[in-house]
């Protein structure tokens, strides 16, 4: 019978899912997959065929997770498996070709199952550097919009957008912070090619899909989108590079590490895992999640052939 405690028991259930209708489960032990890509510069050569460069791992470290690396040619059902065990994932800088390369064809998988686990309620992050954001953009709207830039080995402030504080990616961030994003030589930029704002917004698929959250001005006065955020998913994008403030220190590079340099680099990687906290998805056991960690593998020194410190090579 339905008694009156009955009844009082529904009715407090009830009011605890109004009043605290997102009671939502936090990730304590985020595992970010970083995305290898083909080896294009001959001083790689011979160490292996992909790799994947010690920043970029360093700095979503450096915010409280773990990393496993994601392998080139593996077969899609080895891709969706271990989608459905990492919280979140990484597209690197680099120069592989954004519509024709393995890397290319391996993002292609991941955005389309992180598109589609989000729809269906399992938030998943993407978050995309340099050559990752121009690959989001590729992704997004199934051509290569971009076209050539002179920004390489430049550190510029952001020009964001009036109602910074209003994007998910910023929000977070102090006002001393984005004084110094804003007025500081602080984001660096190794890019030849970018998506100038006027084909961004004249393309309805990116547009509609992303919202710019700076620009800038290359050497020669060409404005490129800088930064941008997806408008309903996790997906992220910066053609600048947080992760060589903290963790790039070739001397004839102009990575930038003054004390506000560090912080902003700080503070992006704690968003990204900010975001993958969110995520639930695991491994099915210990081992798995063990074997699949960037531990496993040892870097090689790189610093005396390249701008990287260390890079893993598969
Ligand atoms: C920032 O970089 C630009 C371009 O290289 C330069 O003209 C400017 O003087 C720099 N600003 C500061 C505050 O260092
Ligand atoms: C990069 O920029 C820095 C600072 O402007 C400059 O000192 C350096 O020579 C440049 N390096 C290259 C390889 O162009
Ligand atoms: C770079 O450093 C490694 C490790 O010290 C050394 O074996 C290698 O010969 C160096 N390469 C060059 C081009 O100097």
């Amino acid at each position: 019978m339905f008694s009156h405690w009955n009844f009082i028991l529904l009715f407090a259930q009830l009011t605890t899912t109004l009043a605290f209708p997102k009671v939502q489960k936090i990730n304590e032990r985020p595992i970010i997959g970083i995305l290898a890509q083909e080896v294009t510069d001959k001083v790689f050569f011979p160490f292996g065929k992909t790799y994947i460069a010690d920043s970029y791992v360093h700095f979503l470290e450096s915010a409280g997770c773990r990393v496993a690396p994601i392998r080139l040619n593996l077969n899609e059902d080895e891709y969706v498996k271990i989608f459905k065990s990492i919280n979140g994932v990484l597209f690197p800088g680099g120069a592989a070709d954004l519509l024709t390369s393995d890397f290319a064809r391996t993002a292609k998988i991941f955005y389309k199952l992180a598109i589609e686990a989000t729809s269906s309620g399992n938030y998943f992050p993407v978050w995309g550097t340099c050559m990752g954001f121009q690959i989001l953009t590729a992704l997004t709207s199934g051509e290569d919009l971009l076209s050539a830039t002179s920004a390489d080995n430049i550190s510029l402030p952001l020009q964001l957008i009036n109602d910074i504080s209003s994007s998910k990616m910023f929000q977070s961030a102090s006002p001393e912070l984005l004084q110094a994003l804003s007025h500081e030589n602080i984001t660096a930029n190794f890019h030849h090619f970018g998506i100038t704002p006027e084909t961004f917004l004249a393309n309805e698929k990116l547009s509609n899909f992303y919202r710019i959250l700076s620009t800038n001005r290359d050497k020669k006065g060409v404005e490129f989108v800088s930064t941008m955020e997806a408008r309903n998913f996790p997906i992220y994008g910066v053609q600048w590079h947080p992760e060589v403030n903290r963790f790039q220190w070739h001397r004839d590079l102009a990575y930038p590490h003054s004390e506000n340099a560090i912080w902003i680099s700080q503070y992006m990687a704690n968003f990204i895992i900010s975001e993958a906290r969110k995520n639930l998805n695991h491994f099915a056991n210990e081992q798995e999640e063990e074997k699949s960690l960037i531990y496993n593998y040892v870097a090689k020194y790189t610093a005396n052939i390249s701008g990287y410190e260390q890079a893993y090579f598969f």
